[in-house]
């Protein structure tokens, strides 16, 4: 069933495949209409988690974004208005092929409404629709068809610490995800030039999924840097390739990083913010409208692996939102024909003040203290 629906001999091969959907009222309830970015920034930091687990076990893991959405909804028992599929994620390699799949009849579960009254917000569902692939020749297609977004032009560098001086991490993955949490409240303080490189270097490394077929990325990582040390304060682009940084601006720009993330405190207060934006004609004319499903998600990946290195560093870190066209504005030119994906802030976490707990005794009734 899900080779039919993936056209994906893999897929077929793998003894177990994780399937990521999101119940768009979850978020939606909050973000309305933009709710249905935050499921691929939300499933991708899953993913995130999942392929660094995985690679930690050896495990054969990758994203398969191409299948035919309907029949995926089918073996889930879904409803597309309430609930989308966003990836399946194929786990392993089995040595012989599958059984054949039983006749499939209907699922029959139903999620328990999470609110007593739901407002639809149908551009979301219209979206999924939108990039909804319908046929096996259409997954084909898609693969066949998809191509690699320009490269970055040259241009002069900063050049960041060489890989061999990237920090690692003692922590075991395990320990690091457990850990891993939004940090609320950055102290102000700078961070090495060493851990910007390794964040940067974590958050640009491959992914193994079939939208990236030359393993490289859809998106490029802009950011403002307000307290590294070493680094000129200012607005930047990365280089994967040559692994140095391209000055867009330099200057102090911490009010600007607080306003770009919609006016909070946090992207005025962390050391760097680092940005995903993705050059949309270029993504719409190579992959279609799943294009913007696939930028999304990798966004999210990126982010997630982006928290993984931060905490295992010992920092903290936030995902964002912020102001679409005042995000392109800002780095433009370098970043005109754009759009902004994510925004991590990154940043040396505050202590958390615990409240204190003060245990009841049983001669005690609440408000008697
Ligand atoms: C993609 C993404 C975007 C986020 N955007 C914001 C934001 O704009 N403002 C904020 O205060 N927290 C933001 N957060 C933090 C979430 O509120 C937080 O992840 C969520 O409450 C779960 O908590 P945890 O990350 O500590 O597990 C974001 C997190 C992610 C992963």
């Amino acid at each position: 069933m899900l080779e039919e629906a993936a056209a994906d001999q893999e897929t077929a091969a793998a003894p177990a495949t994780l399937i990521f959907t999101a119940l768009y009222w979850r978020s939606a309830w909050k973000y309305r209409s933009r709710a249905y970015r935050y499921c691929f920034w939300d499933a991708g930091t899953m993913a995130a988690h999942a392929l660094a687990l995985a690679t930690a076990l050896s495990l054969p893991a990758r994203l398969i974004t191409a299948f035919i959405d309907a029949l995926v909804e089918q073996l889930l028992g879904l409803d597309r208005k309430e609930e989308g599929v966003l990836f399946l994620m194929p786990l392993g390699r089995a040595s012989s092929p599958p059984l054949p799949a039983p006749p499939l009849s209907p699922l029959p579960v139903h999620a328990l409404p999470l609110s007593q009254r739901e407002v639809d917000y149908p551009l979301i569902s219209q979206m999924h629709t939108a990039s909804a692939l319908e046929t096996r020749e259409e997954v084909e297609r898609w693969r066949d068809r998809i191509s690699p977004l320009p490269p970055l032009e040259d241009a002069p560098l900063f050049p960041l610490p060489s890989l061999s001086a990237v920090q690692s991490s003692s922590s075991p993955l395990g320990e690091v995800i457990l850990k891993r949490g939004s940090t609320r409240r950055f102290l102000p303080e700078s961070i090495p030039l060493s851990a910007l490189a390794t964040l940067l270097t974590a958050g640009s490394g491959e992914i193994e999924a079939d939208f990236l077929p030359g393993r490289g990325s859809l998106v490029h990582s802009y950011l403002i840097s307000n307290g590294v040390q070493g680094l000129p304060s200012g607005a930047y682009v990365f280089h994967p390739a040559r692994h140095g940084l391209q000055l867009l601006r330099e200057g102090s720009f911490r009010q600007e990083a607080g306003y770009l993330c919609l006016e909070q405190p946090l992207g005025a207060t962390a050391s760097v913010v680092i940005f995903f934006l993705a050059d949309f004609d270029a993504l719409l004319e190579r992959y279609g409208n799943r294009g913007y499903r696939v930028a999304q998600l990798e966004a999210g990946i990126r982010g997630g692996r982006l928290y993984l290195a931060a905490y295992a560093l010992g920092l903290g870190a936030t995902g964002l939102t912020f102001y679409d066209d005042v995000v392109v504005e800002f780095f433009s030119p370098h970043a005109q024909g754009k759009i902004p994906l994510l925004a991590v802030a990154i940043g040396v976490p505050a202590p958390i003040k615990r409240s204190r707990i003060v245990p009841l005794r049983p001669d005690r009734t609440p408000g008697t203290f």
